[in-house]
């Protein structure tokens, strides 16, 4: 006999938690995840940058993701300031607000999961029960929290926006590290000292662990696209 959890159908477990669309019904896919990963040559993972601002998370995102396409794996990074371009350009910077930008982005990865893609977010995601909402919707070991970590101090020097001077002089409110918290992860799965380490050093932090995890595999490092 089946056990309960292989009874699940997929209405189960894409059940509609947000309940304004009422009578919906969740259309299973002919191709599955397994399929795209397959044609891919590498699993499909999301690796969430989390940290300040400044700390480095969407240009260690971005290397990550330029070495990623050089080894031919299928990568997109979302980005903080670009997302707030479009899909959360109606949110603002307030504990609620934040909450709604990250439960967003985590459901667009989730969407990228299913197709097949090495995601790759840089969100502040200041909030710990935010990202473990996140972390909570995707299967075990998909979800891989990476802290960049580099202190205020560090941050508010570099300062590449300009924006920590703009928050202490009162221009910005609610602004991260300054009048606004940010909860340091207690167990990230990949810590990266943003603040003292080499970009390329980094780099390699994060793609070793992906080999480690199997997530891509080492013949694909002989790969060399432009
Ligand atoms: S999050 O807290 O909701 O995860 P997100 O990563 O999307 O933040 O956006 C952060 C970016 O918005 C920062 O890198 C910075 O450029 C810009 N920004 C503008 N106002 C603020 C603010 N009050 N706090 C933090 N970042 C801000």
């Amino acid at each position: 006999m089946s056990s309960k959890s292989e009874d699940k159908s997929s209405s189960d477990i894409e059940s509609n938690t947000d309940a304004k669309s009422s009578n919906v019904v969740w259309h299973t896919a002919t191709i599955t995840r397994k399929n795209r990963e397959d044609i891919n040559k590498h699993k499909s993972v999301t690796l969430w940058f989390t940290g300040l601002s400044g700390s480095g998370k969407s240009t260690l995102a971005h290397a990550v993701e330029d070495r990623l396409h050089h080894y031919m794996c299928s990568t997109f990074v979302l980005d903080g300031d670009n997302v707030r371009h479009g899909l959360c350009g109606d949110l603002s910077f307030s504990d609620e607000d934040r909450k709604e930008n990250i439960r967003r982005v985590g459901n667009v990865a989730k969407l990228f999961l299913e197709a097949g893609v090495i995601t790759l977010t840089a969100f502040i995601s200041p909030f710990k029960s935010d990202r473990d909402l996140v972390r909570n919707m995707m299967p075990h070991g998909d979800f891989i929290e990476i802290y960049c970590k580099a202190d205020l101090e560090t941050c508010e020097q570099r300062d590449v926006k300009g924006l920590y001077k703009k928050a202490r002089e009162g221009a910005i409110k609610e602004f991260t590290g300054i009048s606004s918290p940010y909860e340091e992860p207690v167990k990230p799965e990949i810590l990266v000292n943003t603040g003292n380490d080499s970009l390329e050093s980094c780099v390699d932090v994060v793609i070793l662990a992906l080999l480690k995890r199997g997530i891509i595999r080492q013949e694909s490092l002989l790969n060399e696209v432009d």
